[in-house]
């Protein structure tokens, strides 16, 4: 299969494909960054493609061939660089009396096995009426709390853990007048506005040091849970449920943190392109995988608005409305689903600027040239 379709420039490479097929491809080393949410241990469906995270067997064969995907992740990047990896406690079902599967435990460990050091995990807030809205999740509803609180549960955060890779980081992530955007709803105090970007002794810099506490706080209860990237016109006709495009406030402050204005972001689980779309937005470059058409075309469209900088507009198509139909009534009665393969073509130059030893448009110059850390 390989790359069934690509699309390259001098900012981005998305490709349409298995990302265990295409991360094989990437020079060892050439990663500085890292952020994904991948599918969460069998969910959601995305796609009929035994290919398909998603449609693993069950949970343990899901951690077998996400495995893969770490251990090359980890190939790939730098040394003392990171991957940001989003996930969610899984619930066993929607039947009123659920338990939950550490989901994030479980991949803390198999990253640890694979050589990453765990350094963080931040809580994404959600607001419980908003949750149980928006999902319908039995044991959030207040009627249970009335009827039997044995069985009422918690409003998960999303979480977003950190791993770093052993060794020396050679391009050292410097900001010398402080962090000088901020991606969350809190307003900034409008007198701290004086110190964007101050060029003095930087423990003046009120206005980074503000930002800063945001971000160092394990609890992310500032994030724009609407502020995601139109994902509504990715859905195939045959789809029960749609693509659940990770925040962009989570993303920009992954890619602020932990990379440098130019260098590589990449997710080998690219949806509609959220990671690729938040690296261009902060003058990084990204390179992203997906394995789905639907969300591969809608990728296409979104990055096209980024390289257009008509990034305002597209934010405000987004916004997510009535968004019930994320969980299952029973995950584990979900069976994974057969079908058709998606159809296929391999292209004559599948990984053009991508395979080891050859120029490459997104990957060329600069200190963020691939190979960098090799
Ligand atoms: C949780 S979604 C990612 C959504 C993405 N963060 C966004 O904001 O749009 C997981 C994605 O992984 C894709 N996927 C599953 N298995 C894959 C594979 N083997 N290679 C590439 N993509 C895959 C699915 O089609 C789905 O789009």
């Amino acid at each position: 299969m390989a790359v069934v379709e690509q699309d390259i420039n001098d900012r981005y490479a998305i490709y349409l494909g298995d990302c265990c097929e295409v991360m094989p491809k990437l020079k060892t080393g050439s990663v500085h960054l890292s952020v994904y949410s991948p599918p969460f241990g069998g969910l959601y469906h995305y796609s009929s493609s035994e290919r398909d995270l998603s449609n693993c067997r069950d949970y343990e064969e899901f951690f077998t061939h996400y495995e893969f995907v770490v251990e090359e992740l980890f190939r790939l990047t730098m040394p003392g660089r990171v991957t940001c990896v989003h996930c969610m406690d899984v619930p066993s079902g929607n039947t009123g009396n659920d338990h939950l599967r550490d989901f994030p435990g479980d991949i803390i460990r198999l990253h640890e096995r694979m050589g990453f050091h765990y350094i963080a995990r931040y809580h994404v807030w959600k607001e419980p009426l908003g949750v149980r809205n928006r999902t319908m999740v039995k044991n959030l509803a207040h009627k249970q709390i009335v009827d039997d609180s044995s069985r009422c549960s918690v409003a998960s955060a999303d979480y977003l853990l950190v791993f770093r890779k052993h060794g020396e980081n050679s391009i050292p992530i410097a900001h010398p007048n402080g962090l000088l955007n901020y991606a969350g709803e809190r307003p900034i105090p409008p007198e701290l506005f004086t110190y964007r970007g101050w060029k003095g002794n930087q423990i003046e810099n009120r206005y980074s040091h503000w930002i800063w506490r945001q971000y160092a706080s394990a609890f992310w209860d500032d994030v724009r849970i609407g502020r995601v990237l139109p994902f509504k016109q990715a859905k195939d006709d045959e789809d029960e449920k749609h693509v659940h495009p990770l925040q962009l406030d989570v993303i920009e402050r992954c890619v602020v943190l932990w990379s440098n204005p130019d260098e590589i972001v990449l997710t080998p689980f690219m949806g509609v392109g959220s990671e690729v779309y938040g690296a261009l937005i902060n003058g990084r470059r990204g390179v992203g995988i997906e394995l789905k058409p639907s969300y591969y075309r809608q990728a296409q469209r979104n990055l096209q608005y980024a390289l257009d900088g008509y990034t305002e507009g597209l934010e405000q198509m987004a916004l997510i409305d009535d968004d019930k139909d994320w969980l299952p009534e029973d995950v584990h009665s979900s069976q994974p689903a057969g079908g058709a393969q998606p159809r296929q073509h391999e292209t004559e130059t599948p990984f053009a600027g991508l395979v080891q030893g050859t120029p490459s448009p997104v990957l060329r110059d600069g200190r963020g040239a691939v190979g960098a850390g090799k």
